[in-house]
């Protein structure tokens, strides 16, 4: 689970903060960003990991679904003499920005800037009052319609399976209740029905409002298929000996990529009794350690390290496997999708 899903990044003065990129020296080590590689960021943000990688010698192709982050990173695409190419576009798709031989790498930090969560006009966070908007790339779906529109079972499901909201039929059924009065518009006005029907002592830890915040976040921007699809596509973009490094913030996204690098390990089924022409070849072989997390010193300078792990694999040579999307065993919440047609 994210330390802070929805809630404000401050600095010690209380003003915003950039983004601070989390595990950069354990990255940078997995990556190996060396001169003469050309390394792929599927998620540019700050900039914060594609400036370092650049300081070590490699030329970057960075990619983000928010415009935003695009406008900001041309002052960076502007000092880098040509060695940086930045693209709006999903990480899903990565393998479209690849150049014709291959990537040597490729590295994704999953999740939301501080960026995105500080300013209160993108609706992601119930700690400023904003649009109950949540859409990184701006287009498509938003939270409100997602809330106002669908049916209360597919509520309950989305808070369920991308919350693990425990209250999660007792909030689906006072949305659809307080929507048929008045359509809800901002952050506010959701956090404070999500406060107003959670029982007393659900209200201790967290803020009540954090997990139907980072489920509707997730479910907005199909946040588990684009990784799964990243994975994927990493898999075919990348030469044998290429690096895919990846670091998630929730548990759920967090098994996604535990799951893929396990499934391209190349292990039997688990059969004894299947021919050995039914192993099937390894497509990644692990680097270092199977999950490094944040230092004690990093999360405490760091409160978004807290929750970071990454994962990193080795290209071989074998060829791609096909993309098979039930390996993760989602729950298919896609259907959904329809509710801004
Ligand atoms: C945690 S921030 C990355 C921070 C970056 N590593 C840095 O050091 O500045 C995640 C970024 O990924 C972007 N993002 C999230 N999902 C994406 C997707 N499917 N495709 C492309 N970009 C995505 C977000 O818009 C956000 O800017």
């Amino acid at each position: 689970m994210a330390a802070n899903p929805g809630g404000d990044s401050t600095d010690a003065g209380g003003g915003p903060v950039r983004h601070v990129p989390v595990l950069l020296n354990e990255v940078l080590a997995a990556l190996e960003p060396l001169p003469g590689k050309v390394i792929l960021d599927g998620t540019f943000g700050a900039g914060g990991y594609t400036s370092a990688i650049l300081d070590f010698g490699s030329d970057v192709v960075a990619l983000d679904r928010d415009p935003t982050a695009i406008e900001v990173g041309q002052a960076l695409v502007a000092s880098s003499q040509g060695r940086l190419k930045l693209f709006h576009s999903q990480f899903s798709r990565l393998a479209e920005c690849a150049p014709p031989d291959g990537l040597d790498g490729v590295v994704l930090d999953i999740g939301v800037s501080s960026m995105q969560i500080d300013e209160a006009d993108r609706g992601f966070s119930f700690q400023k009052n904003g649009p109950l908007d949540m859409r990184m790339s701006a287009a498509g779906v938003s939270a409100a319609d997602v809330v106002n529109r669908a049916k209360v079972a597919d509520l309950i499901r989305i808070f369920h399976f991308l919350g693990e909201e425990s209250q999660s039929p007792r909030i689906a059924h006072a949305i659809e209740r307080r929507r048929a009065e008045k359509p809800f518009e901002t952050t506010r006005d959701l956090a404070g029905l999500i406060e107003l029907v959670t029982p007393r002592k659900m209200k201790d830890k967290i803020h009540p409002a954090t997990r139907v915040f980072q489920a509707l976040r997730i479910f907005v921007n199909d946040e588990l298929g684009e990784l799964a699809q990243a994975l994927f596509a990493a898999e075919r973009a990348l030469k044998p000996g290429g690096r895919l490094v990846v670091v998630t913030f929730h548990s759920l996204e967090d098994r996604i990529v535990k799951t893929f690098f396990s499934d391209r390990a190349g292990k039997a089924s688990g059969s004894r009794h299947l021919p050995v022409a039914h192993e099937r070849a390894a497509t990644f072989e692990r680097i270092g350690k199977p999950m490094v997390a944040a230092t004690e010193a990093e999360a405490q300078e760091n409160p978004r390290a807290r929750s970071a792990k990454l994962r990193a694999g080795l290209r071989t040579s074998a060829p791609a496997e096909a993309a098979d999307v039930s390996i993760f065993g989602l729950p298919n919440l896609a259907s959904l999708g329809k509710l801004g047609a």
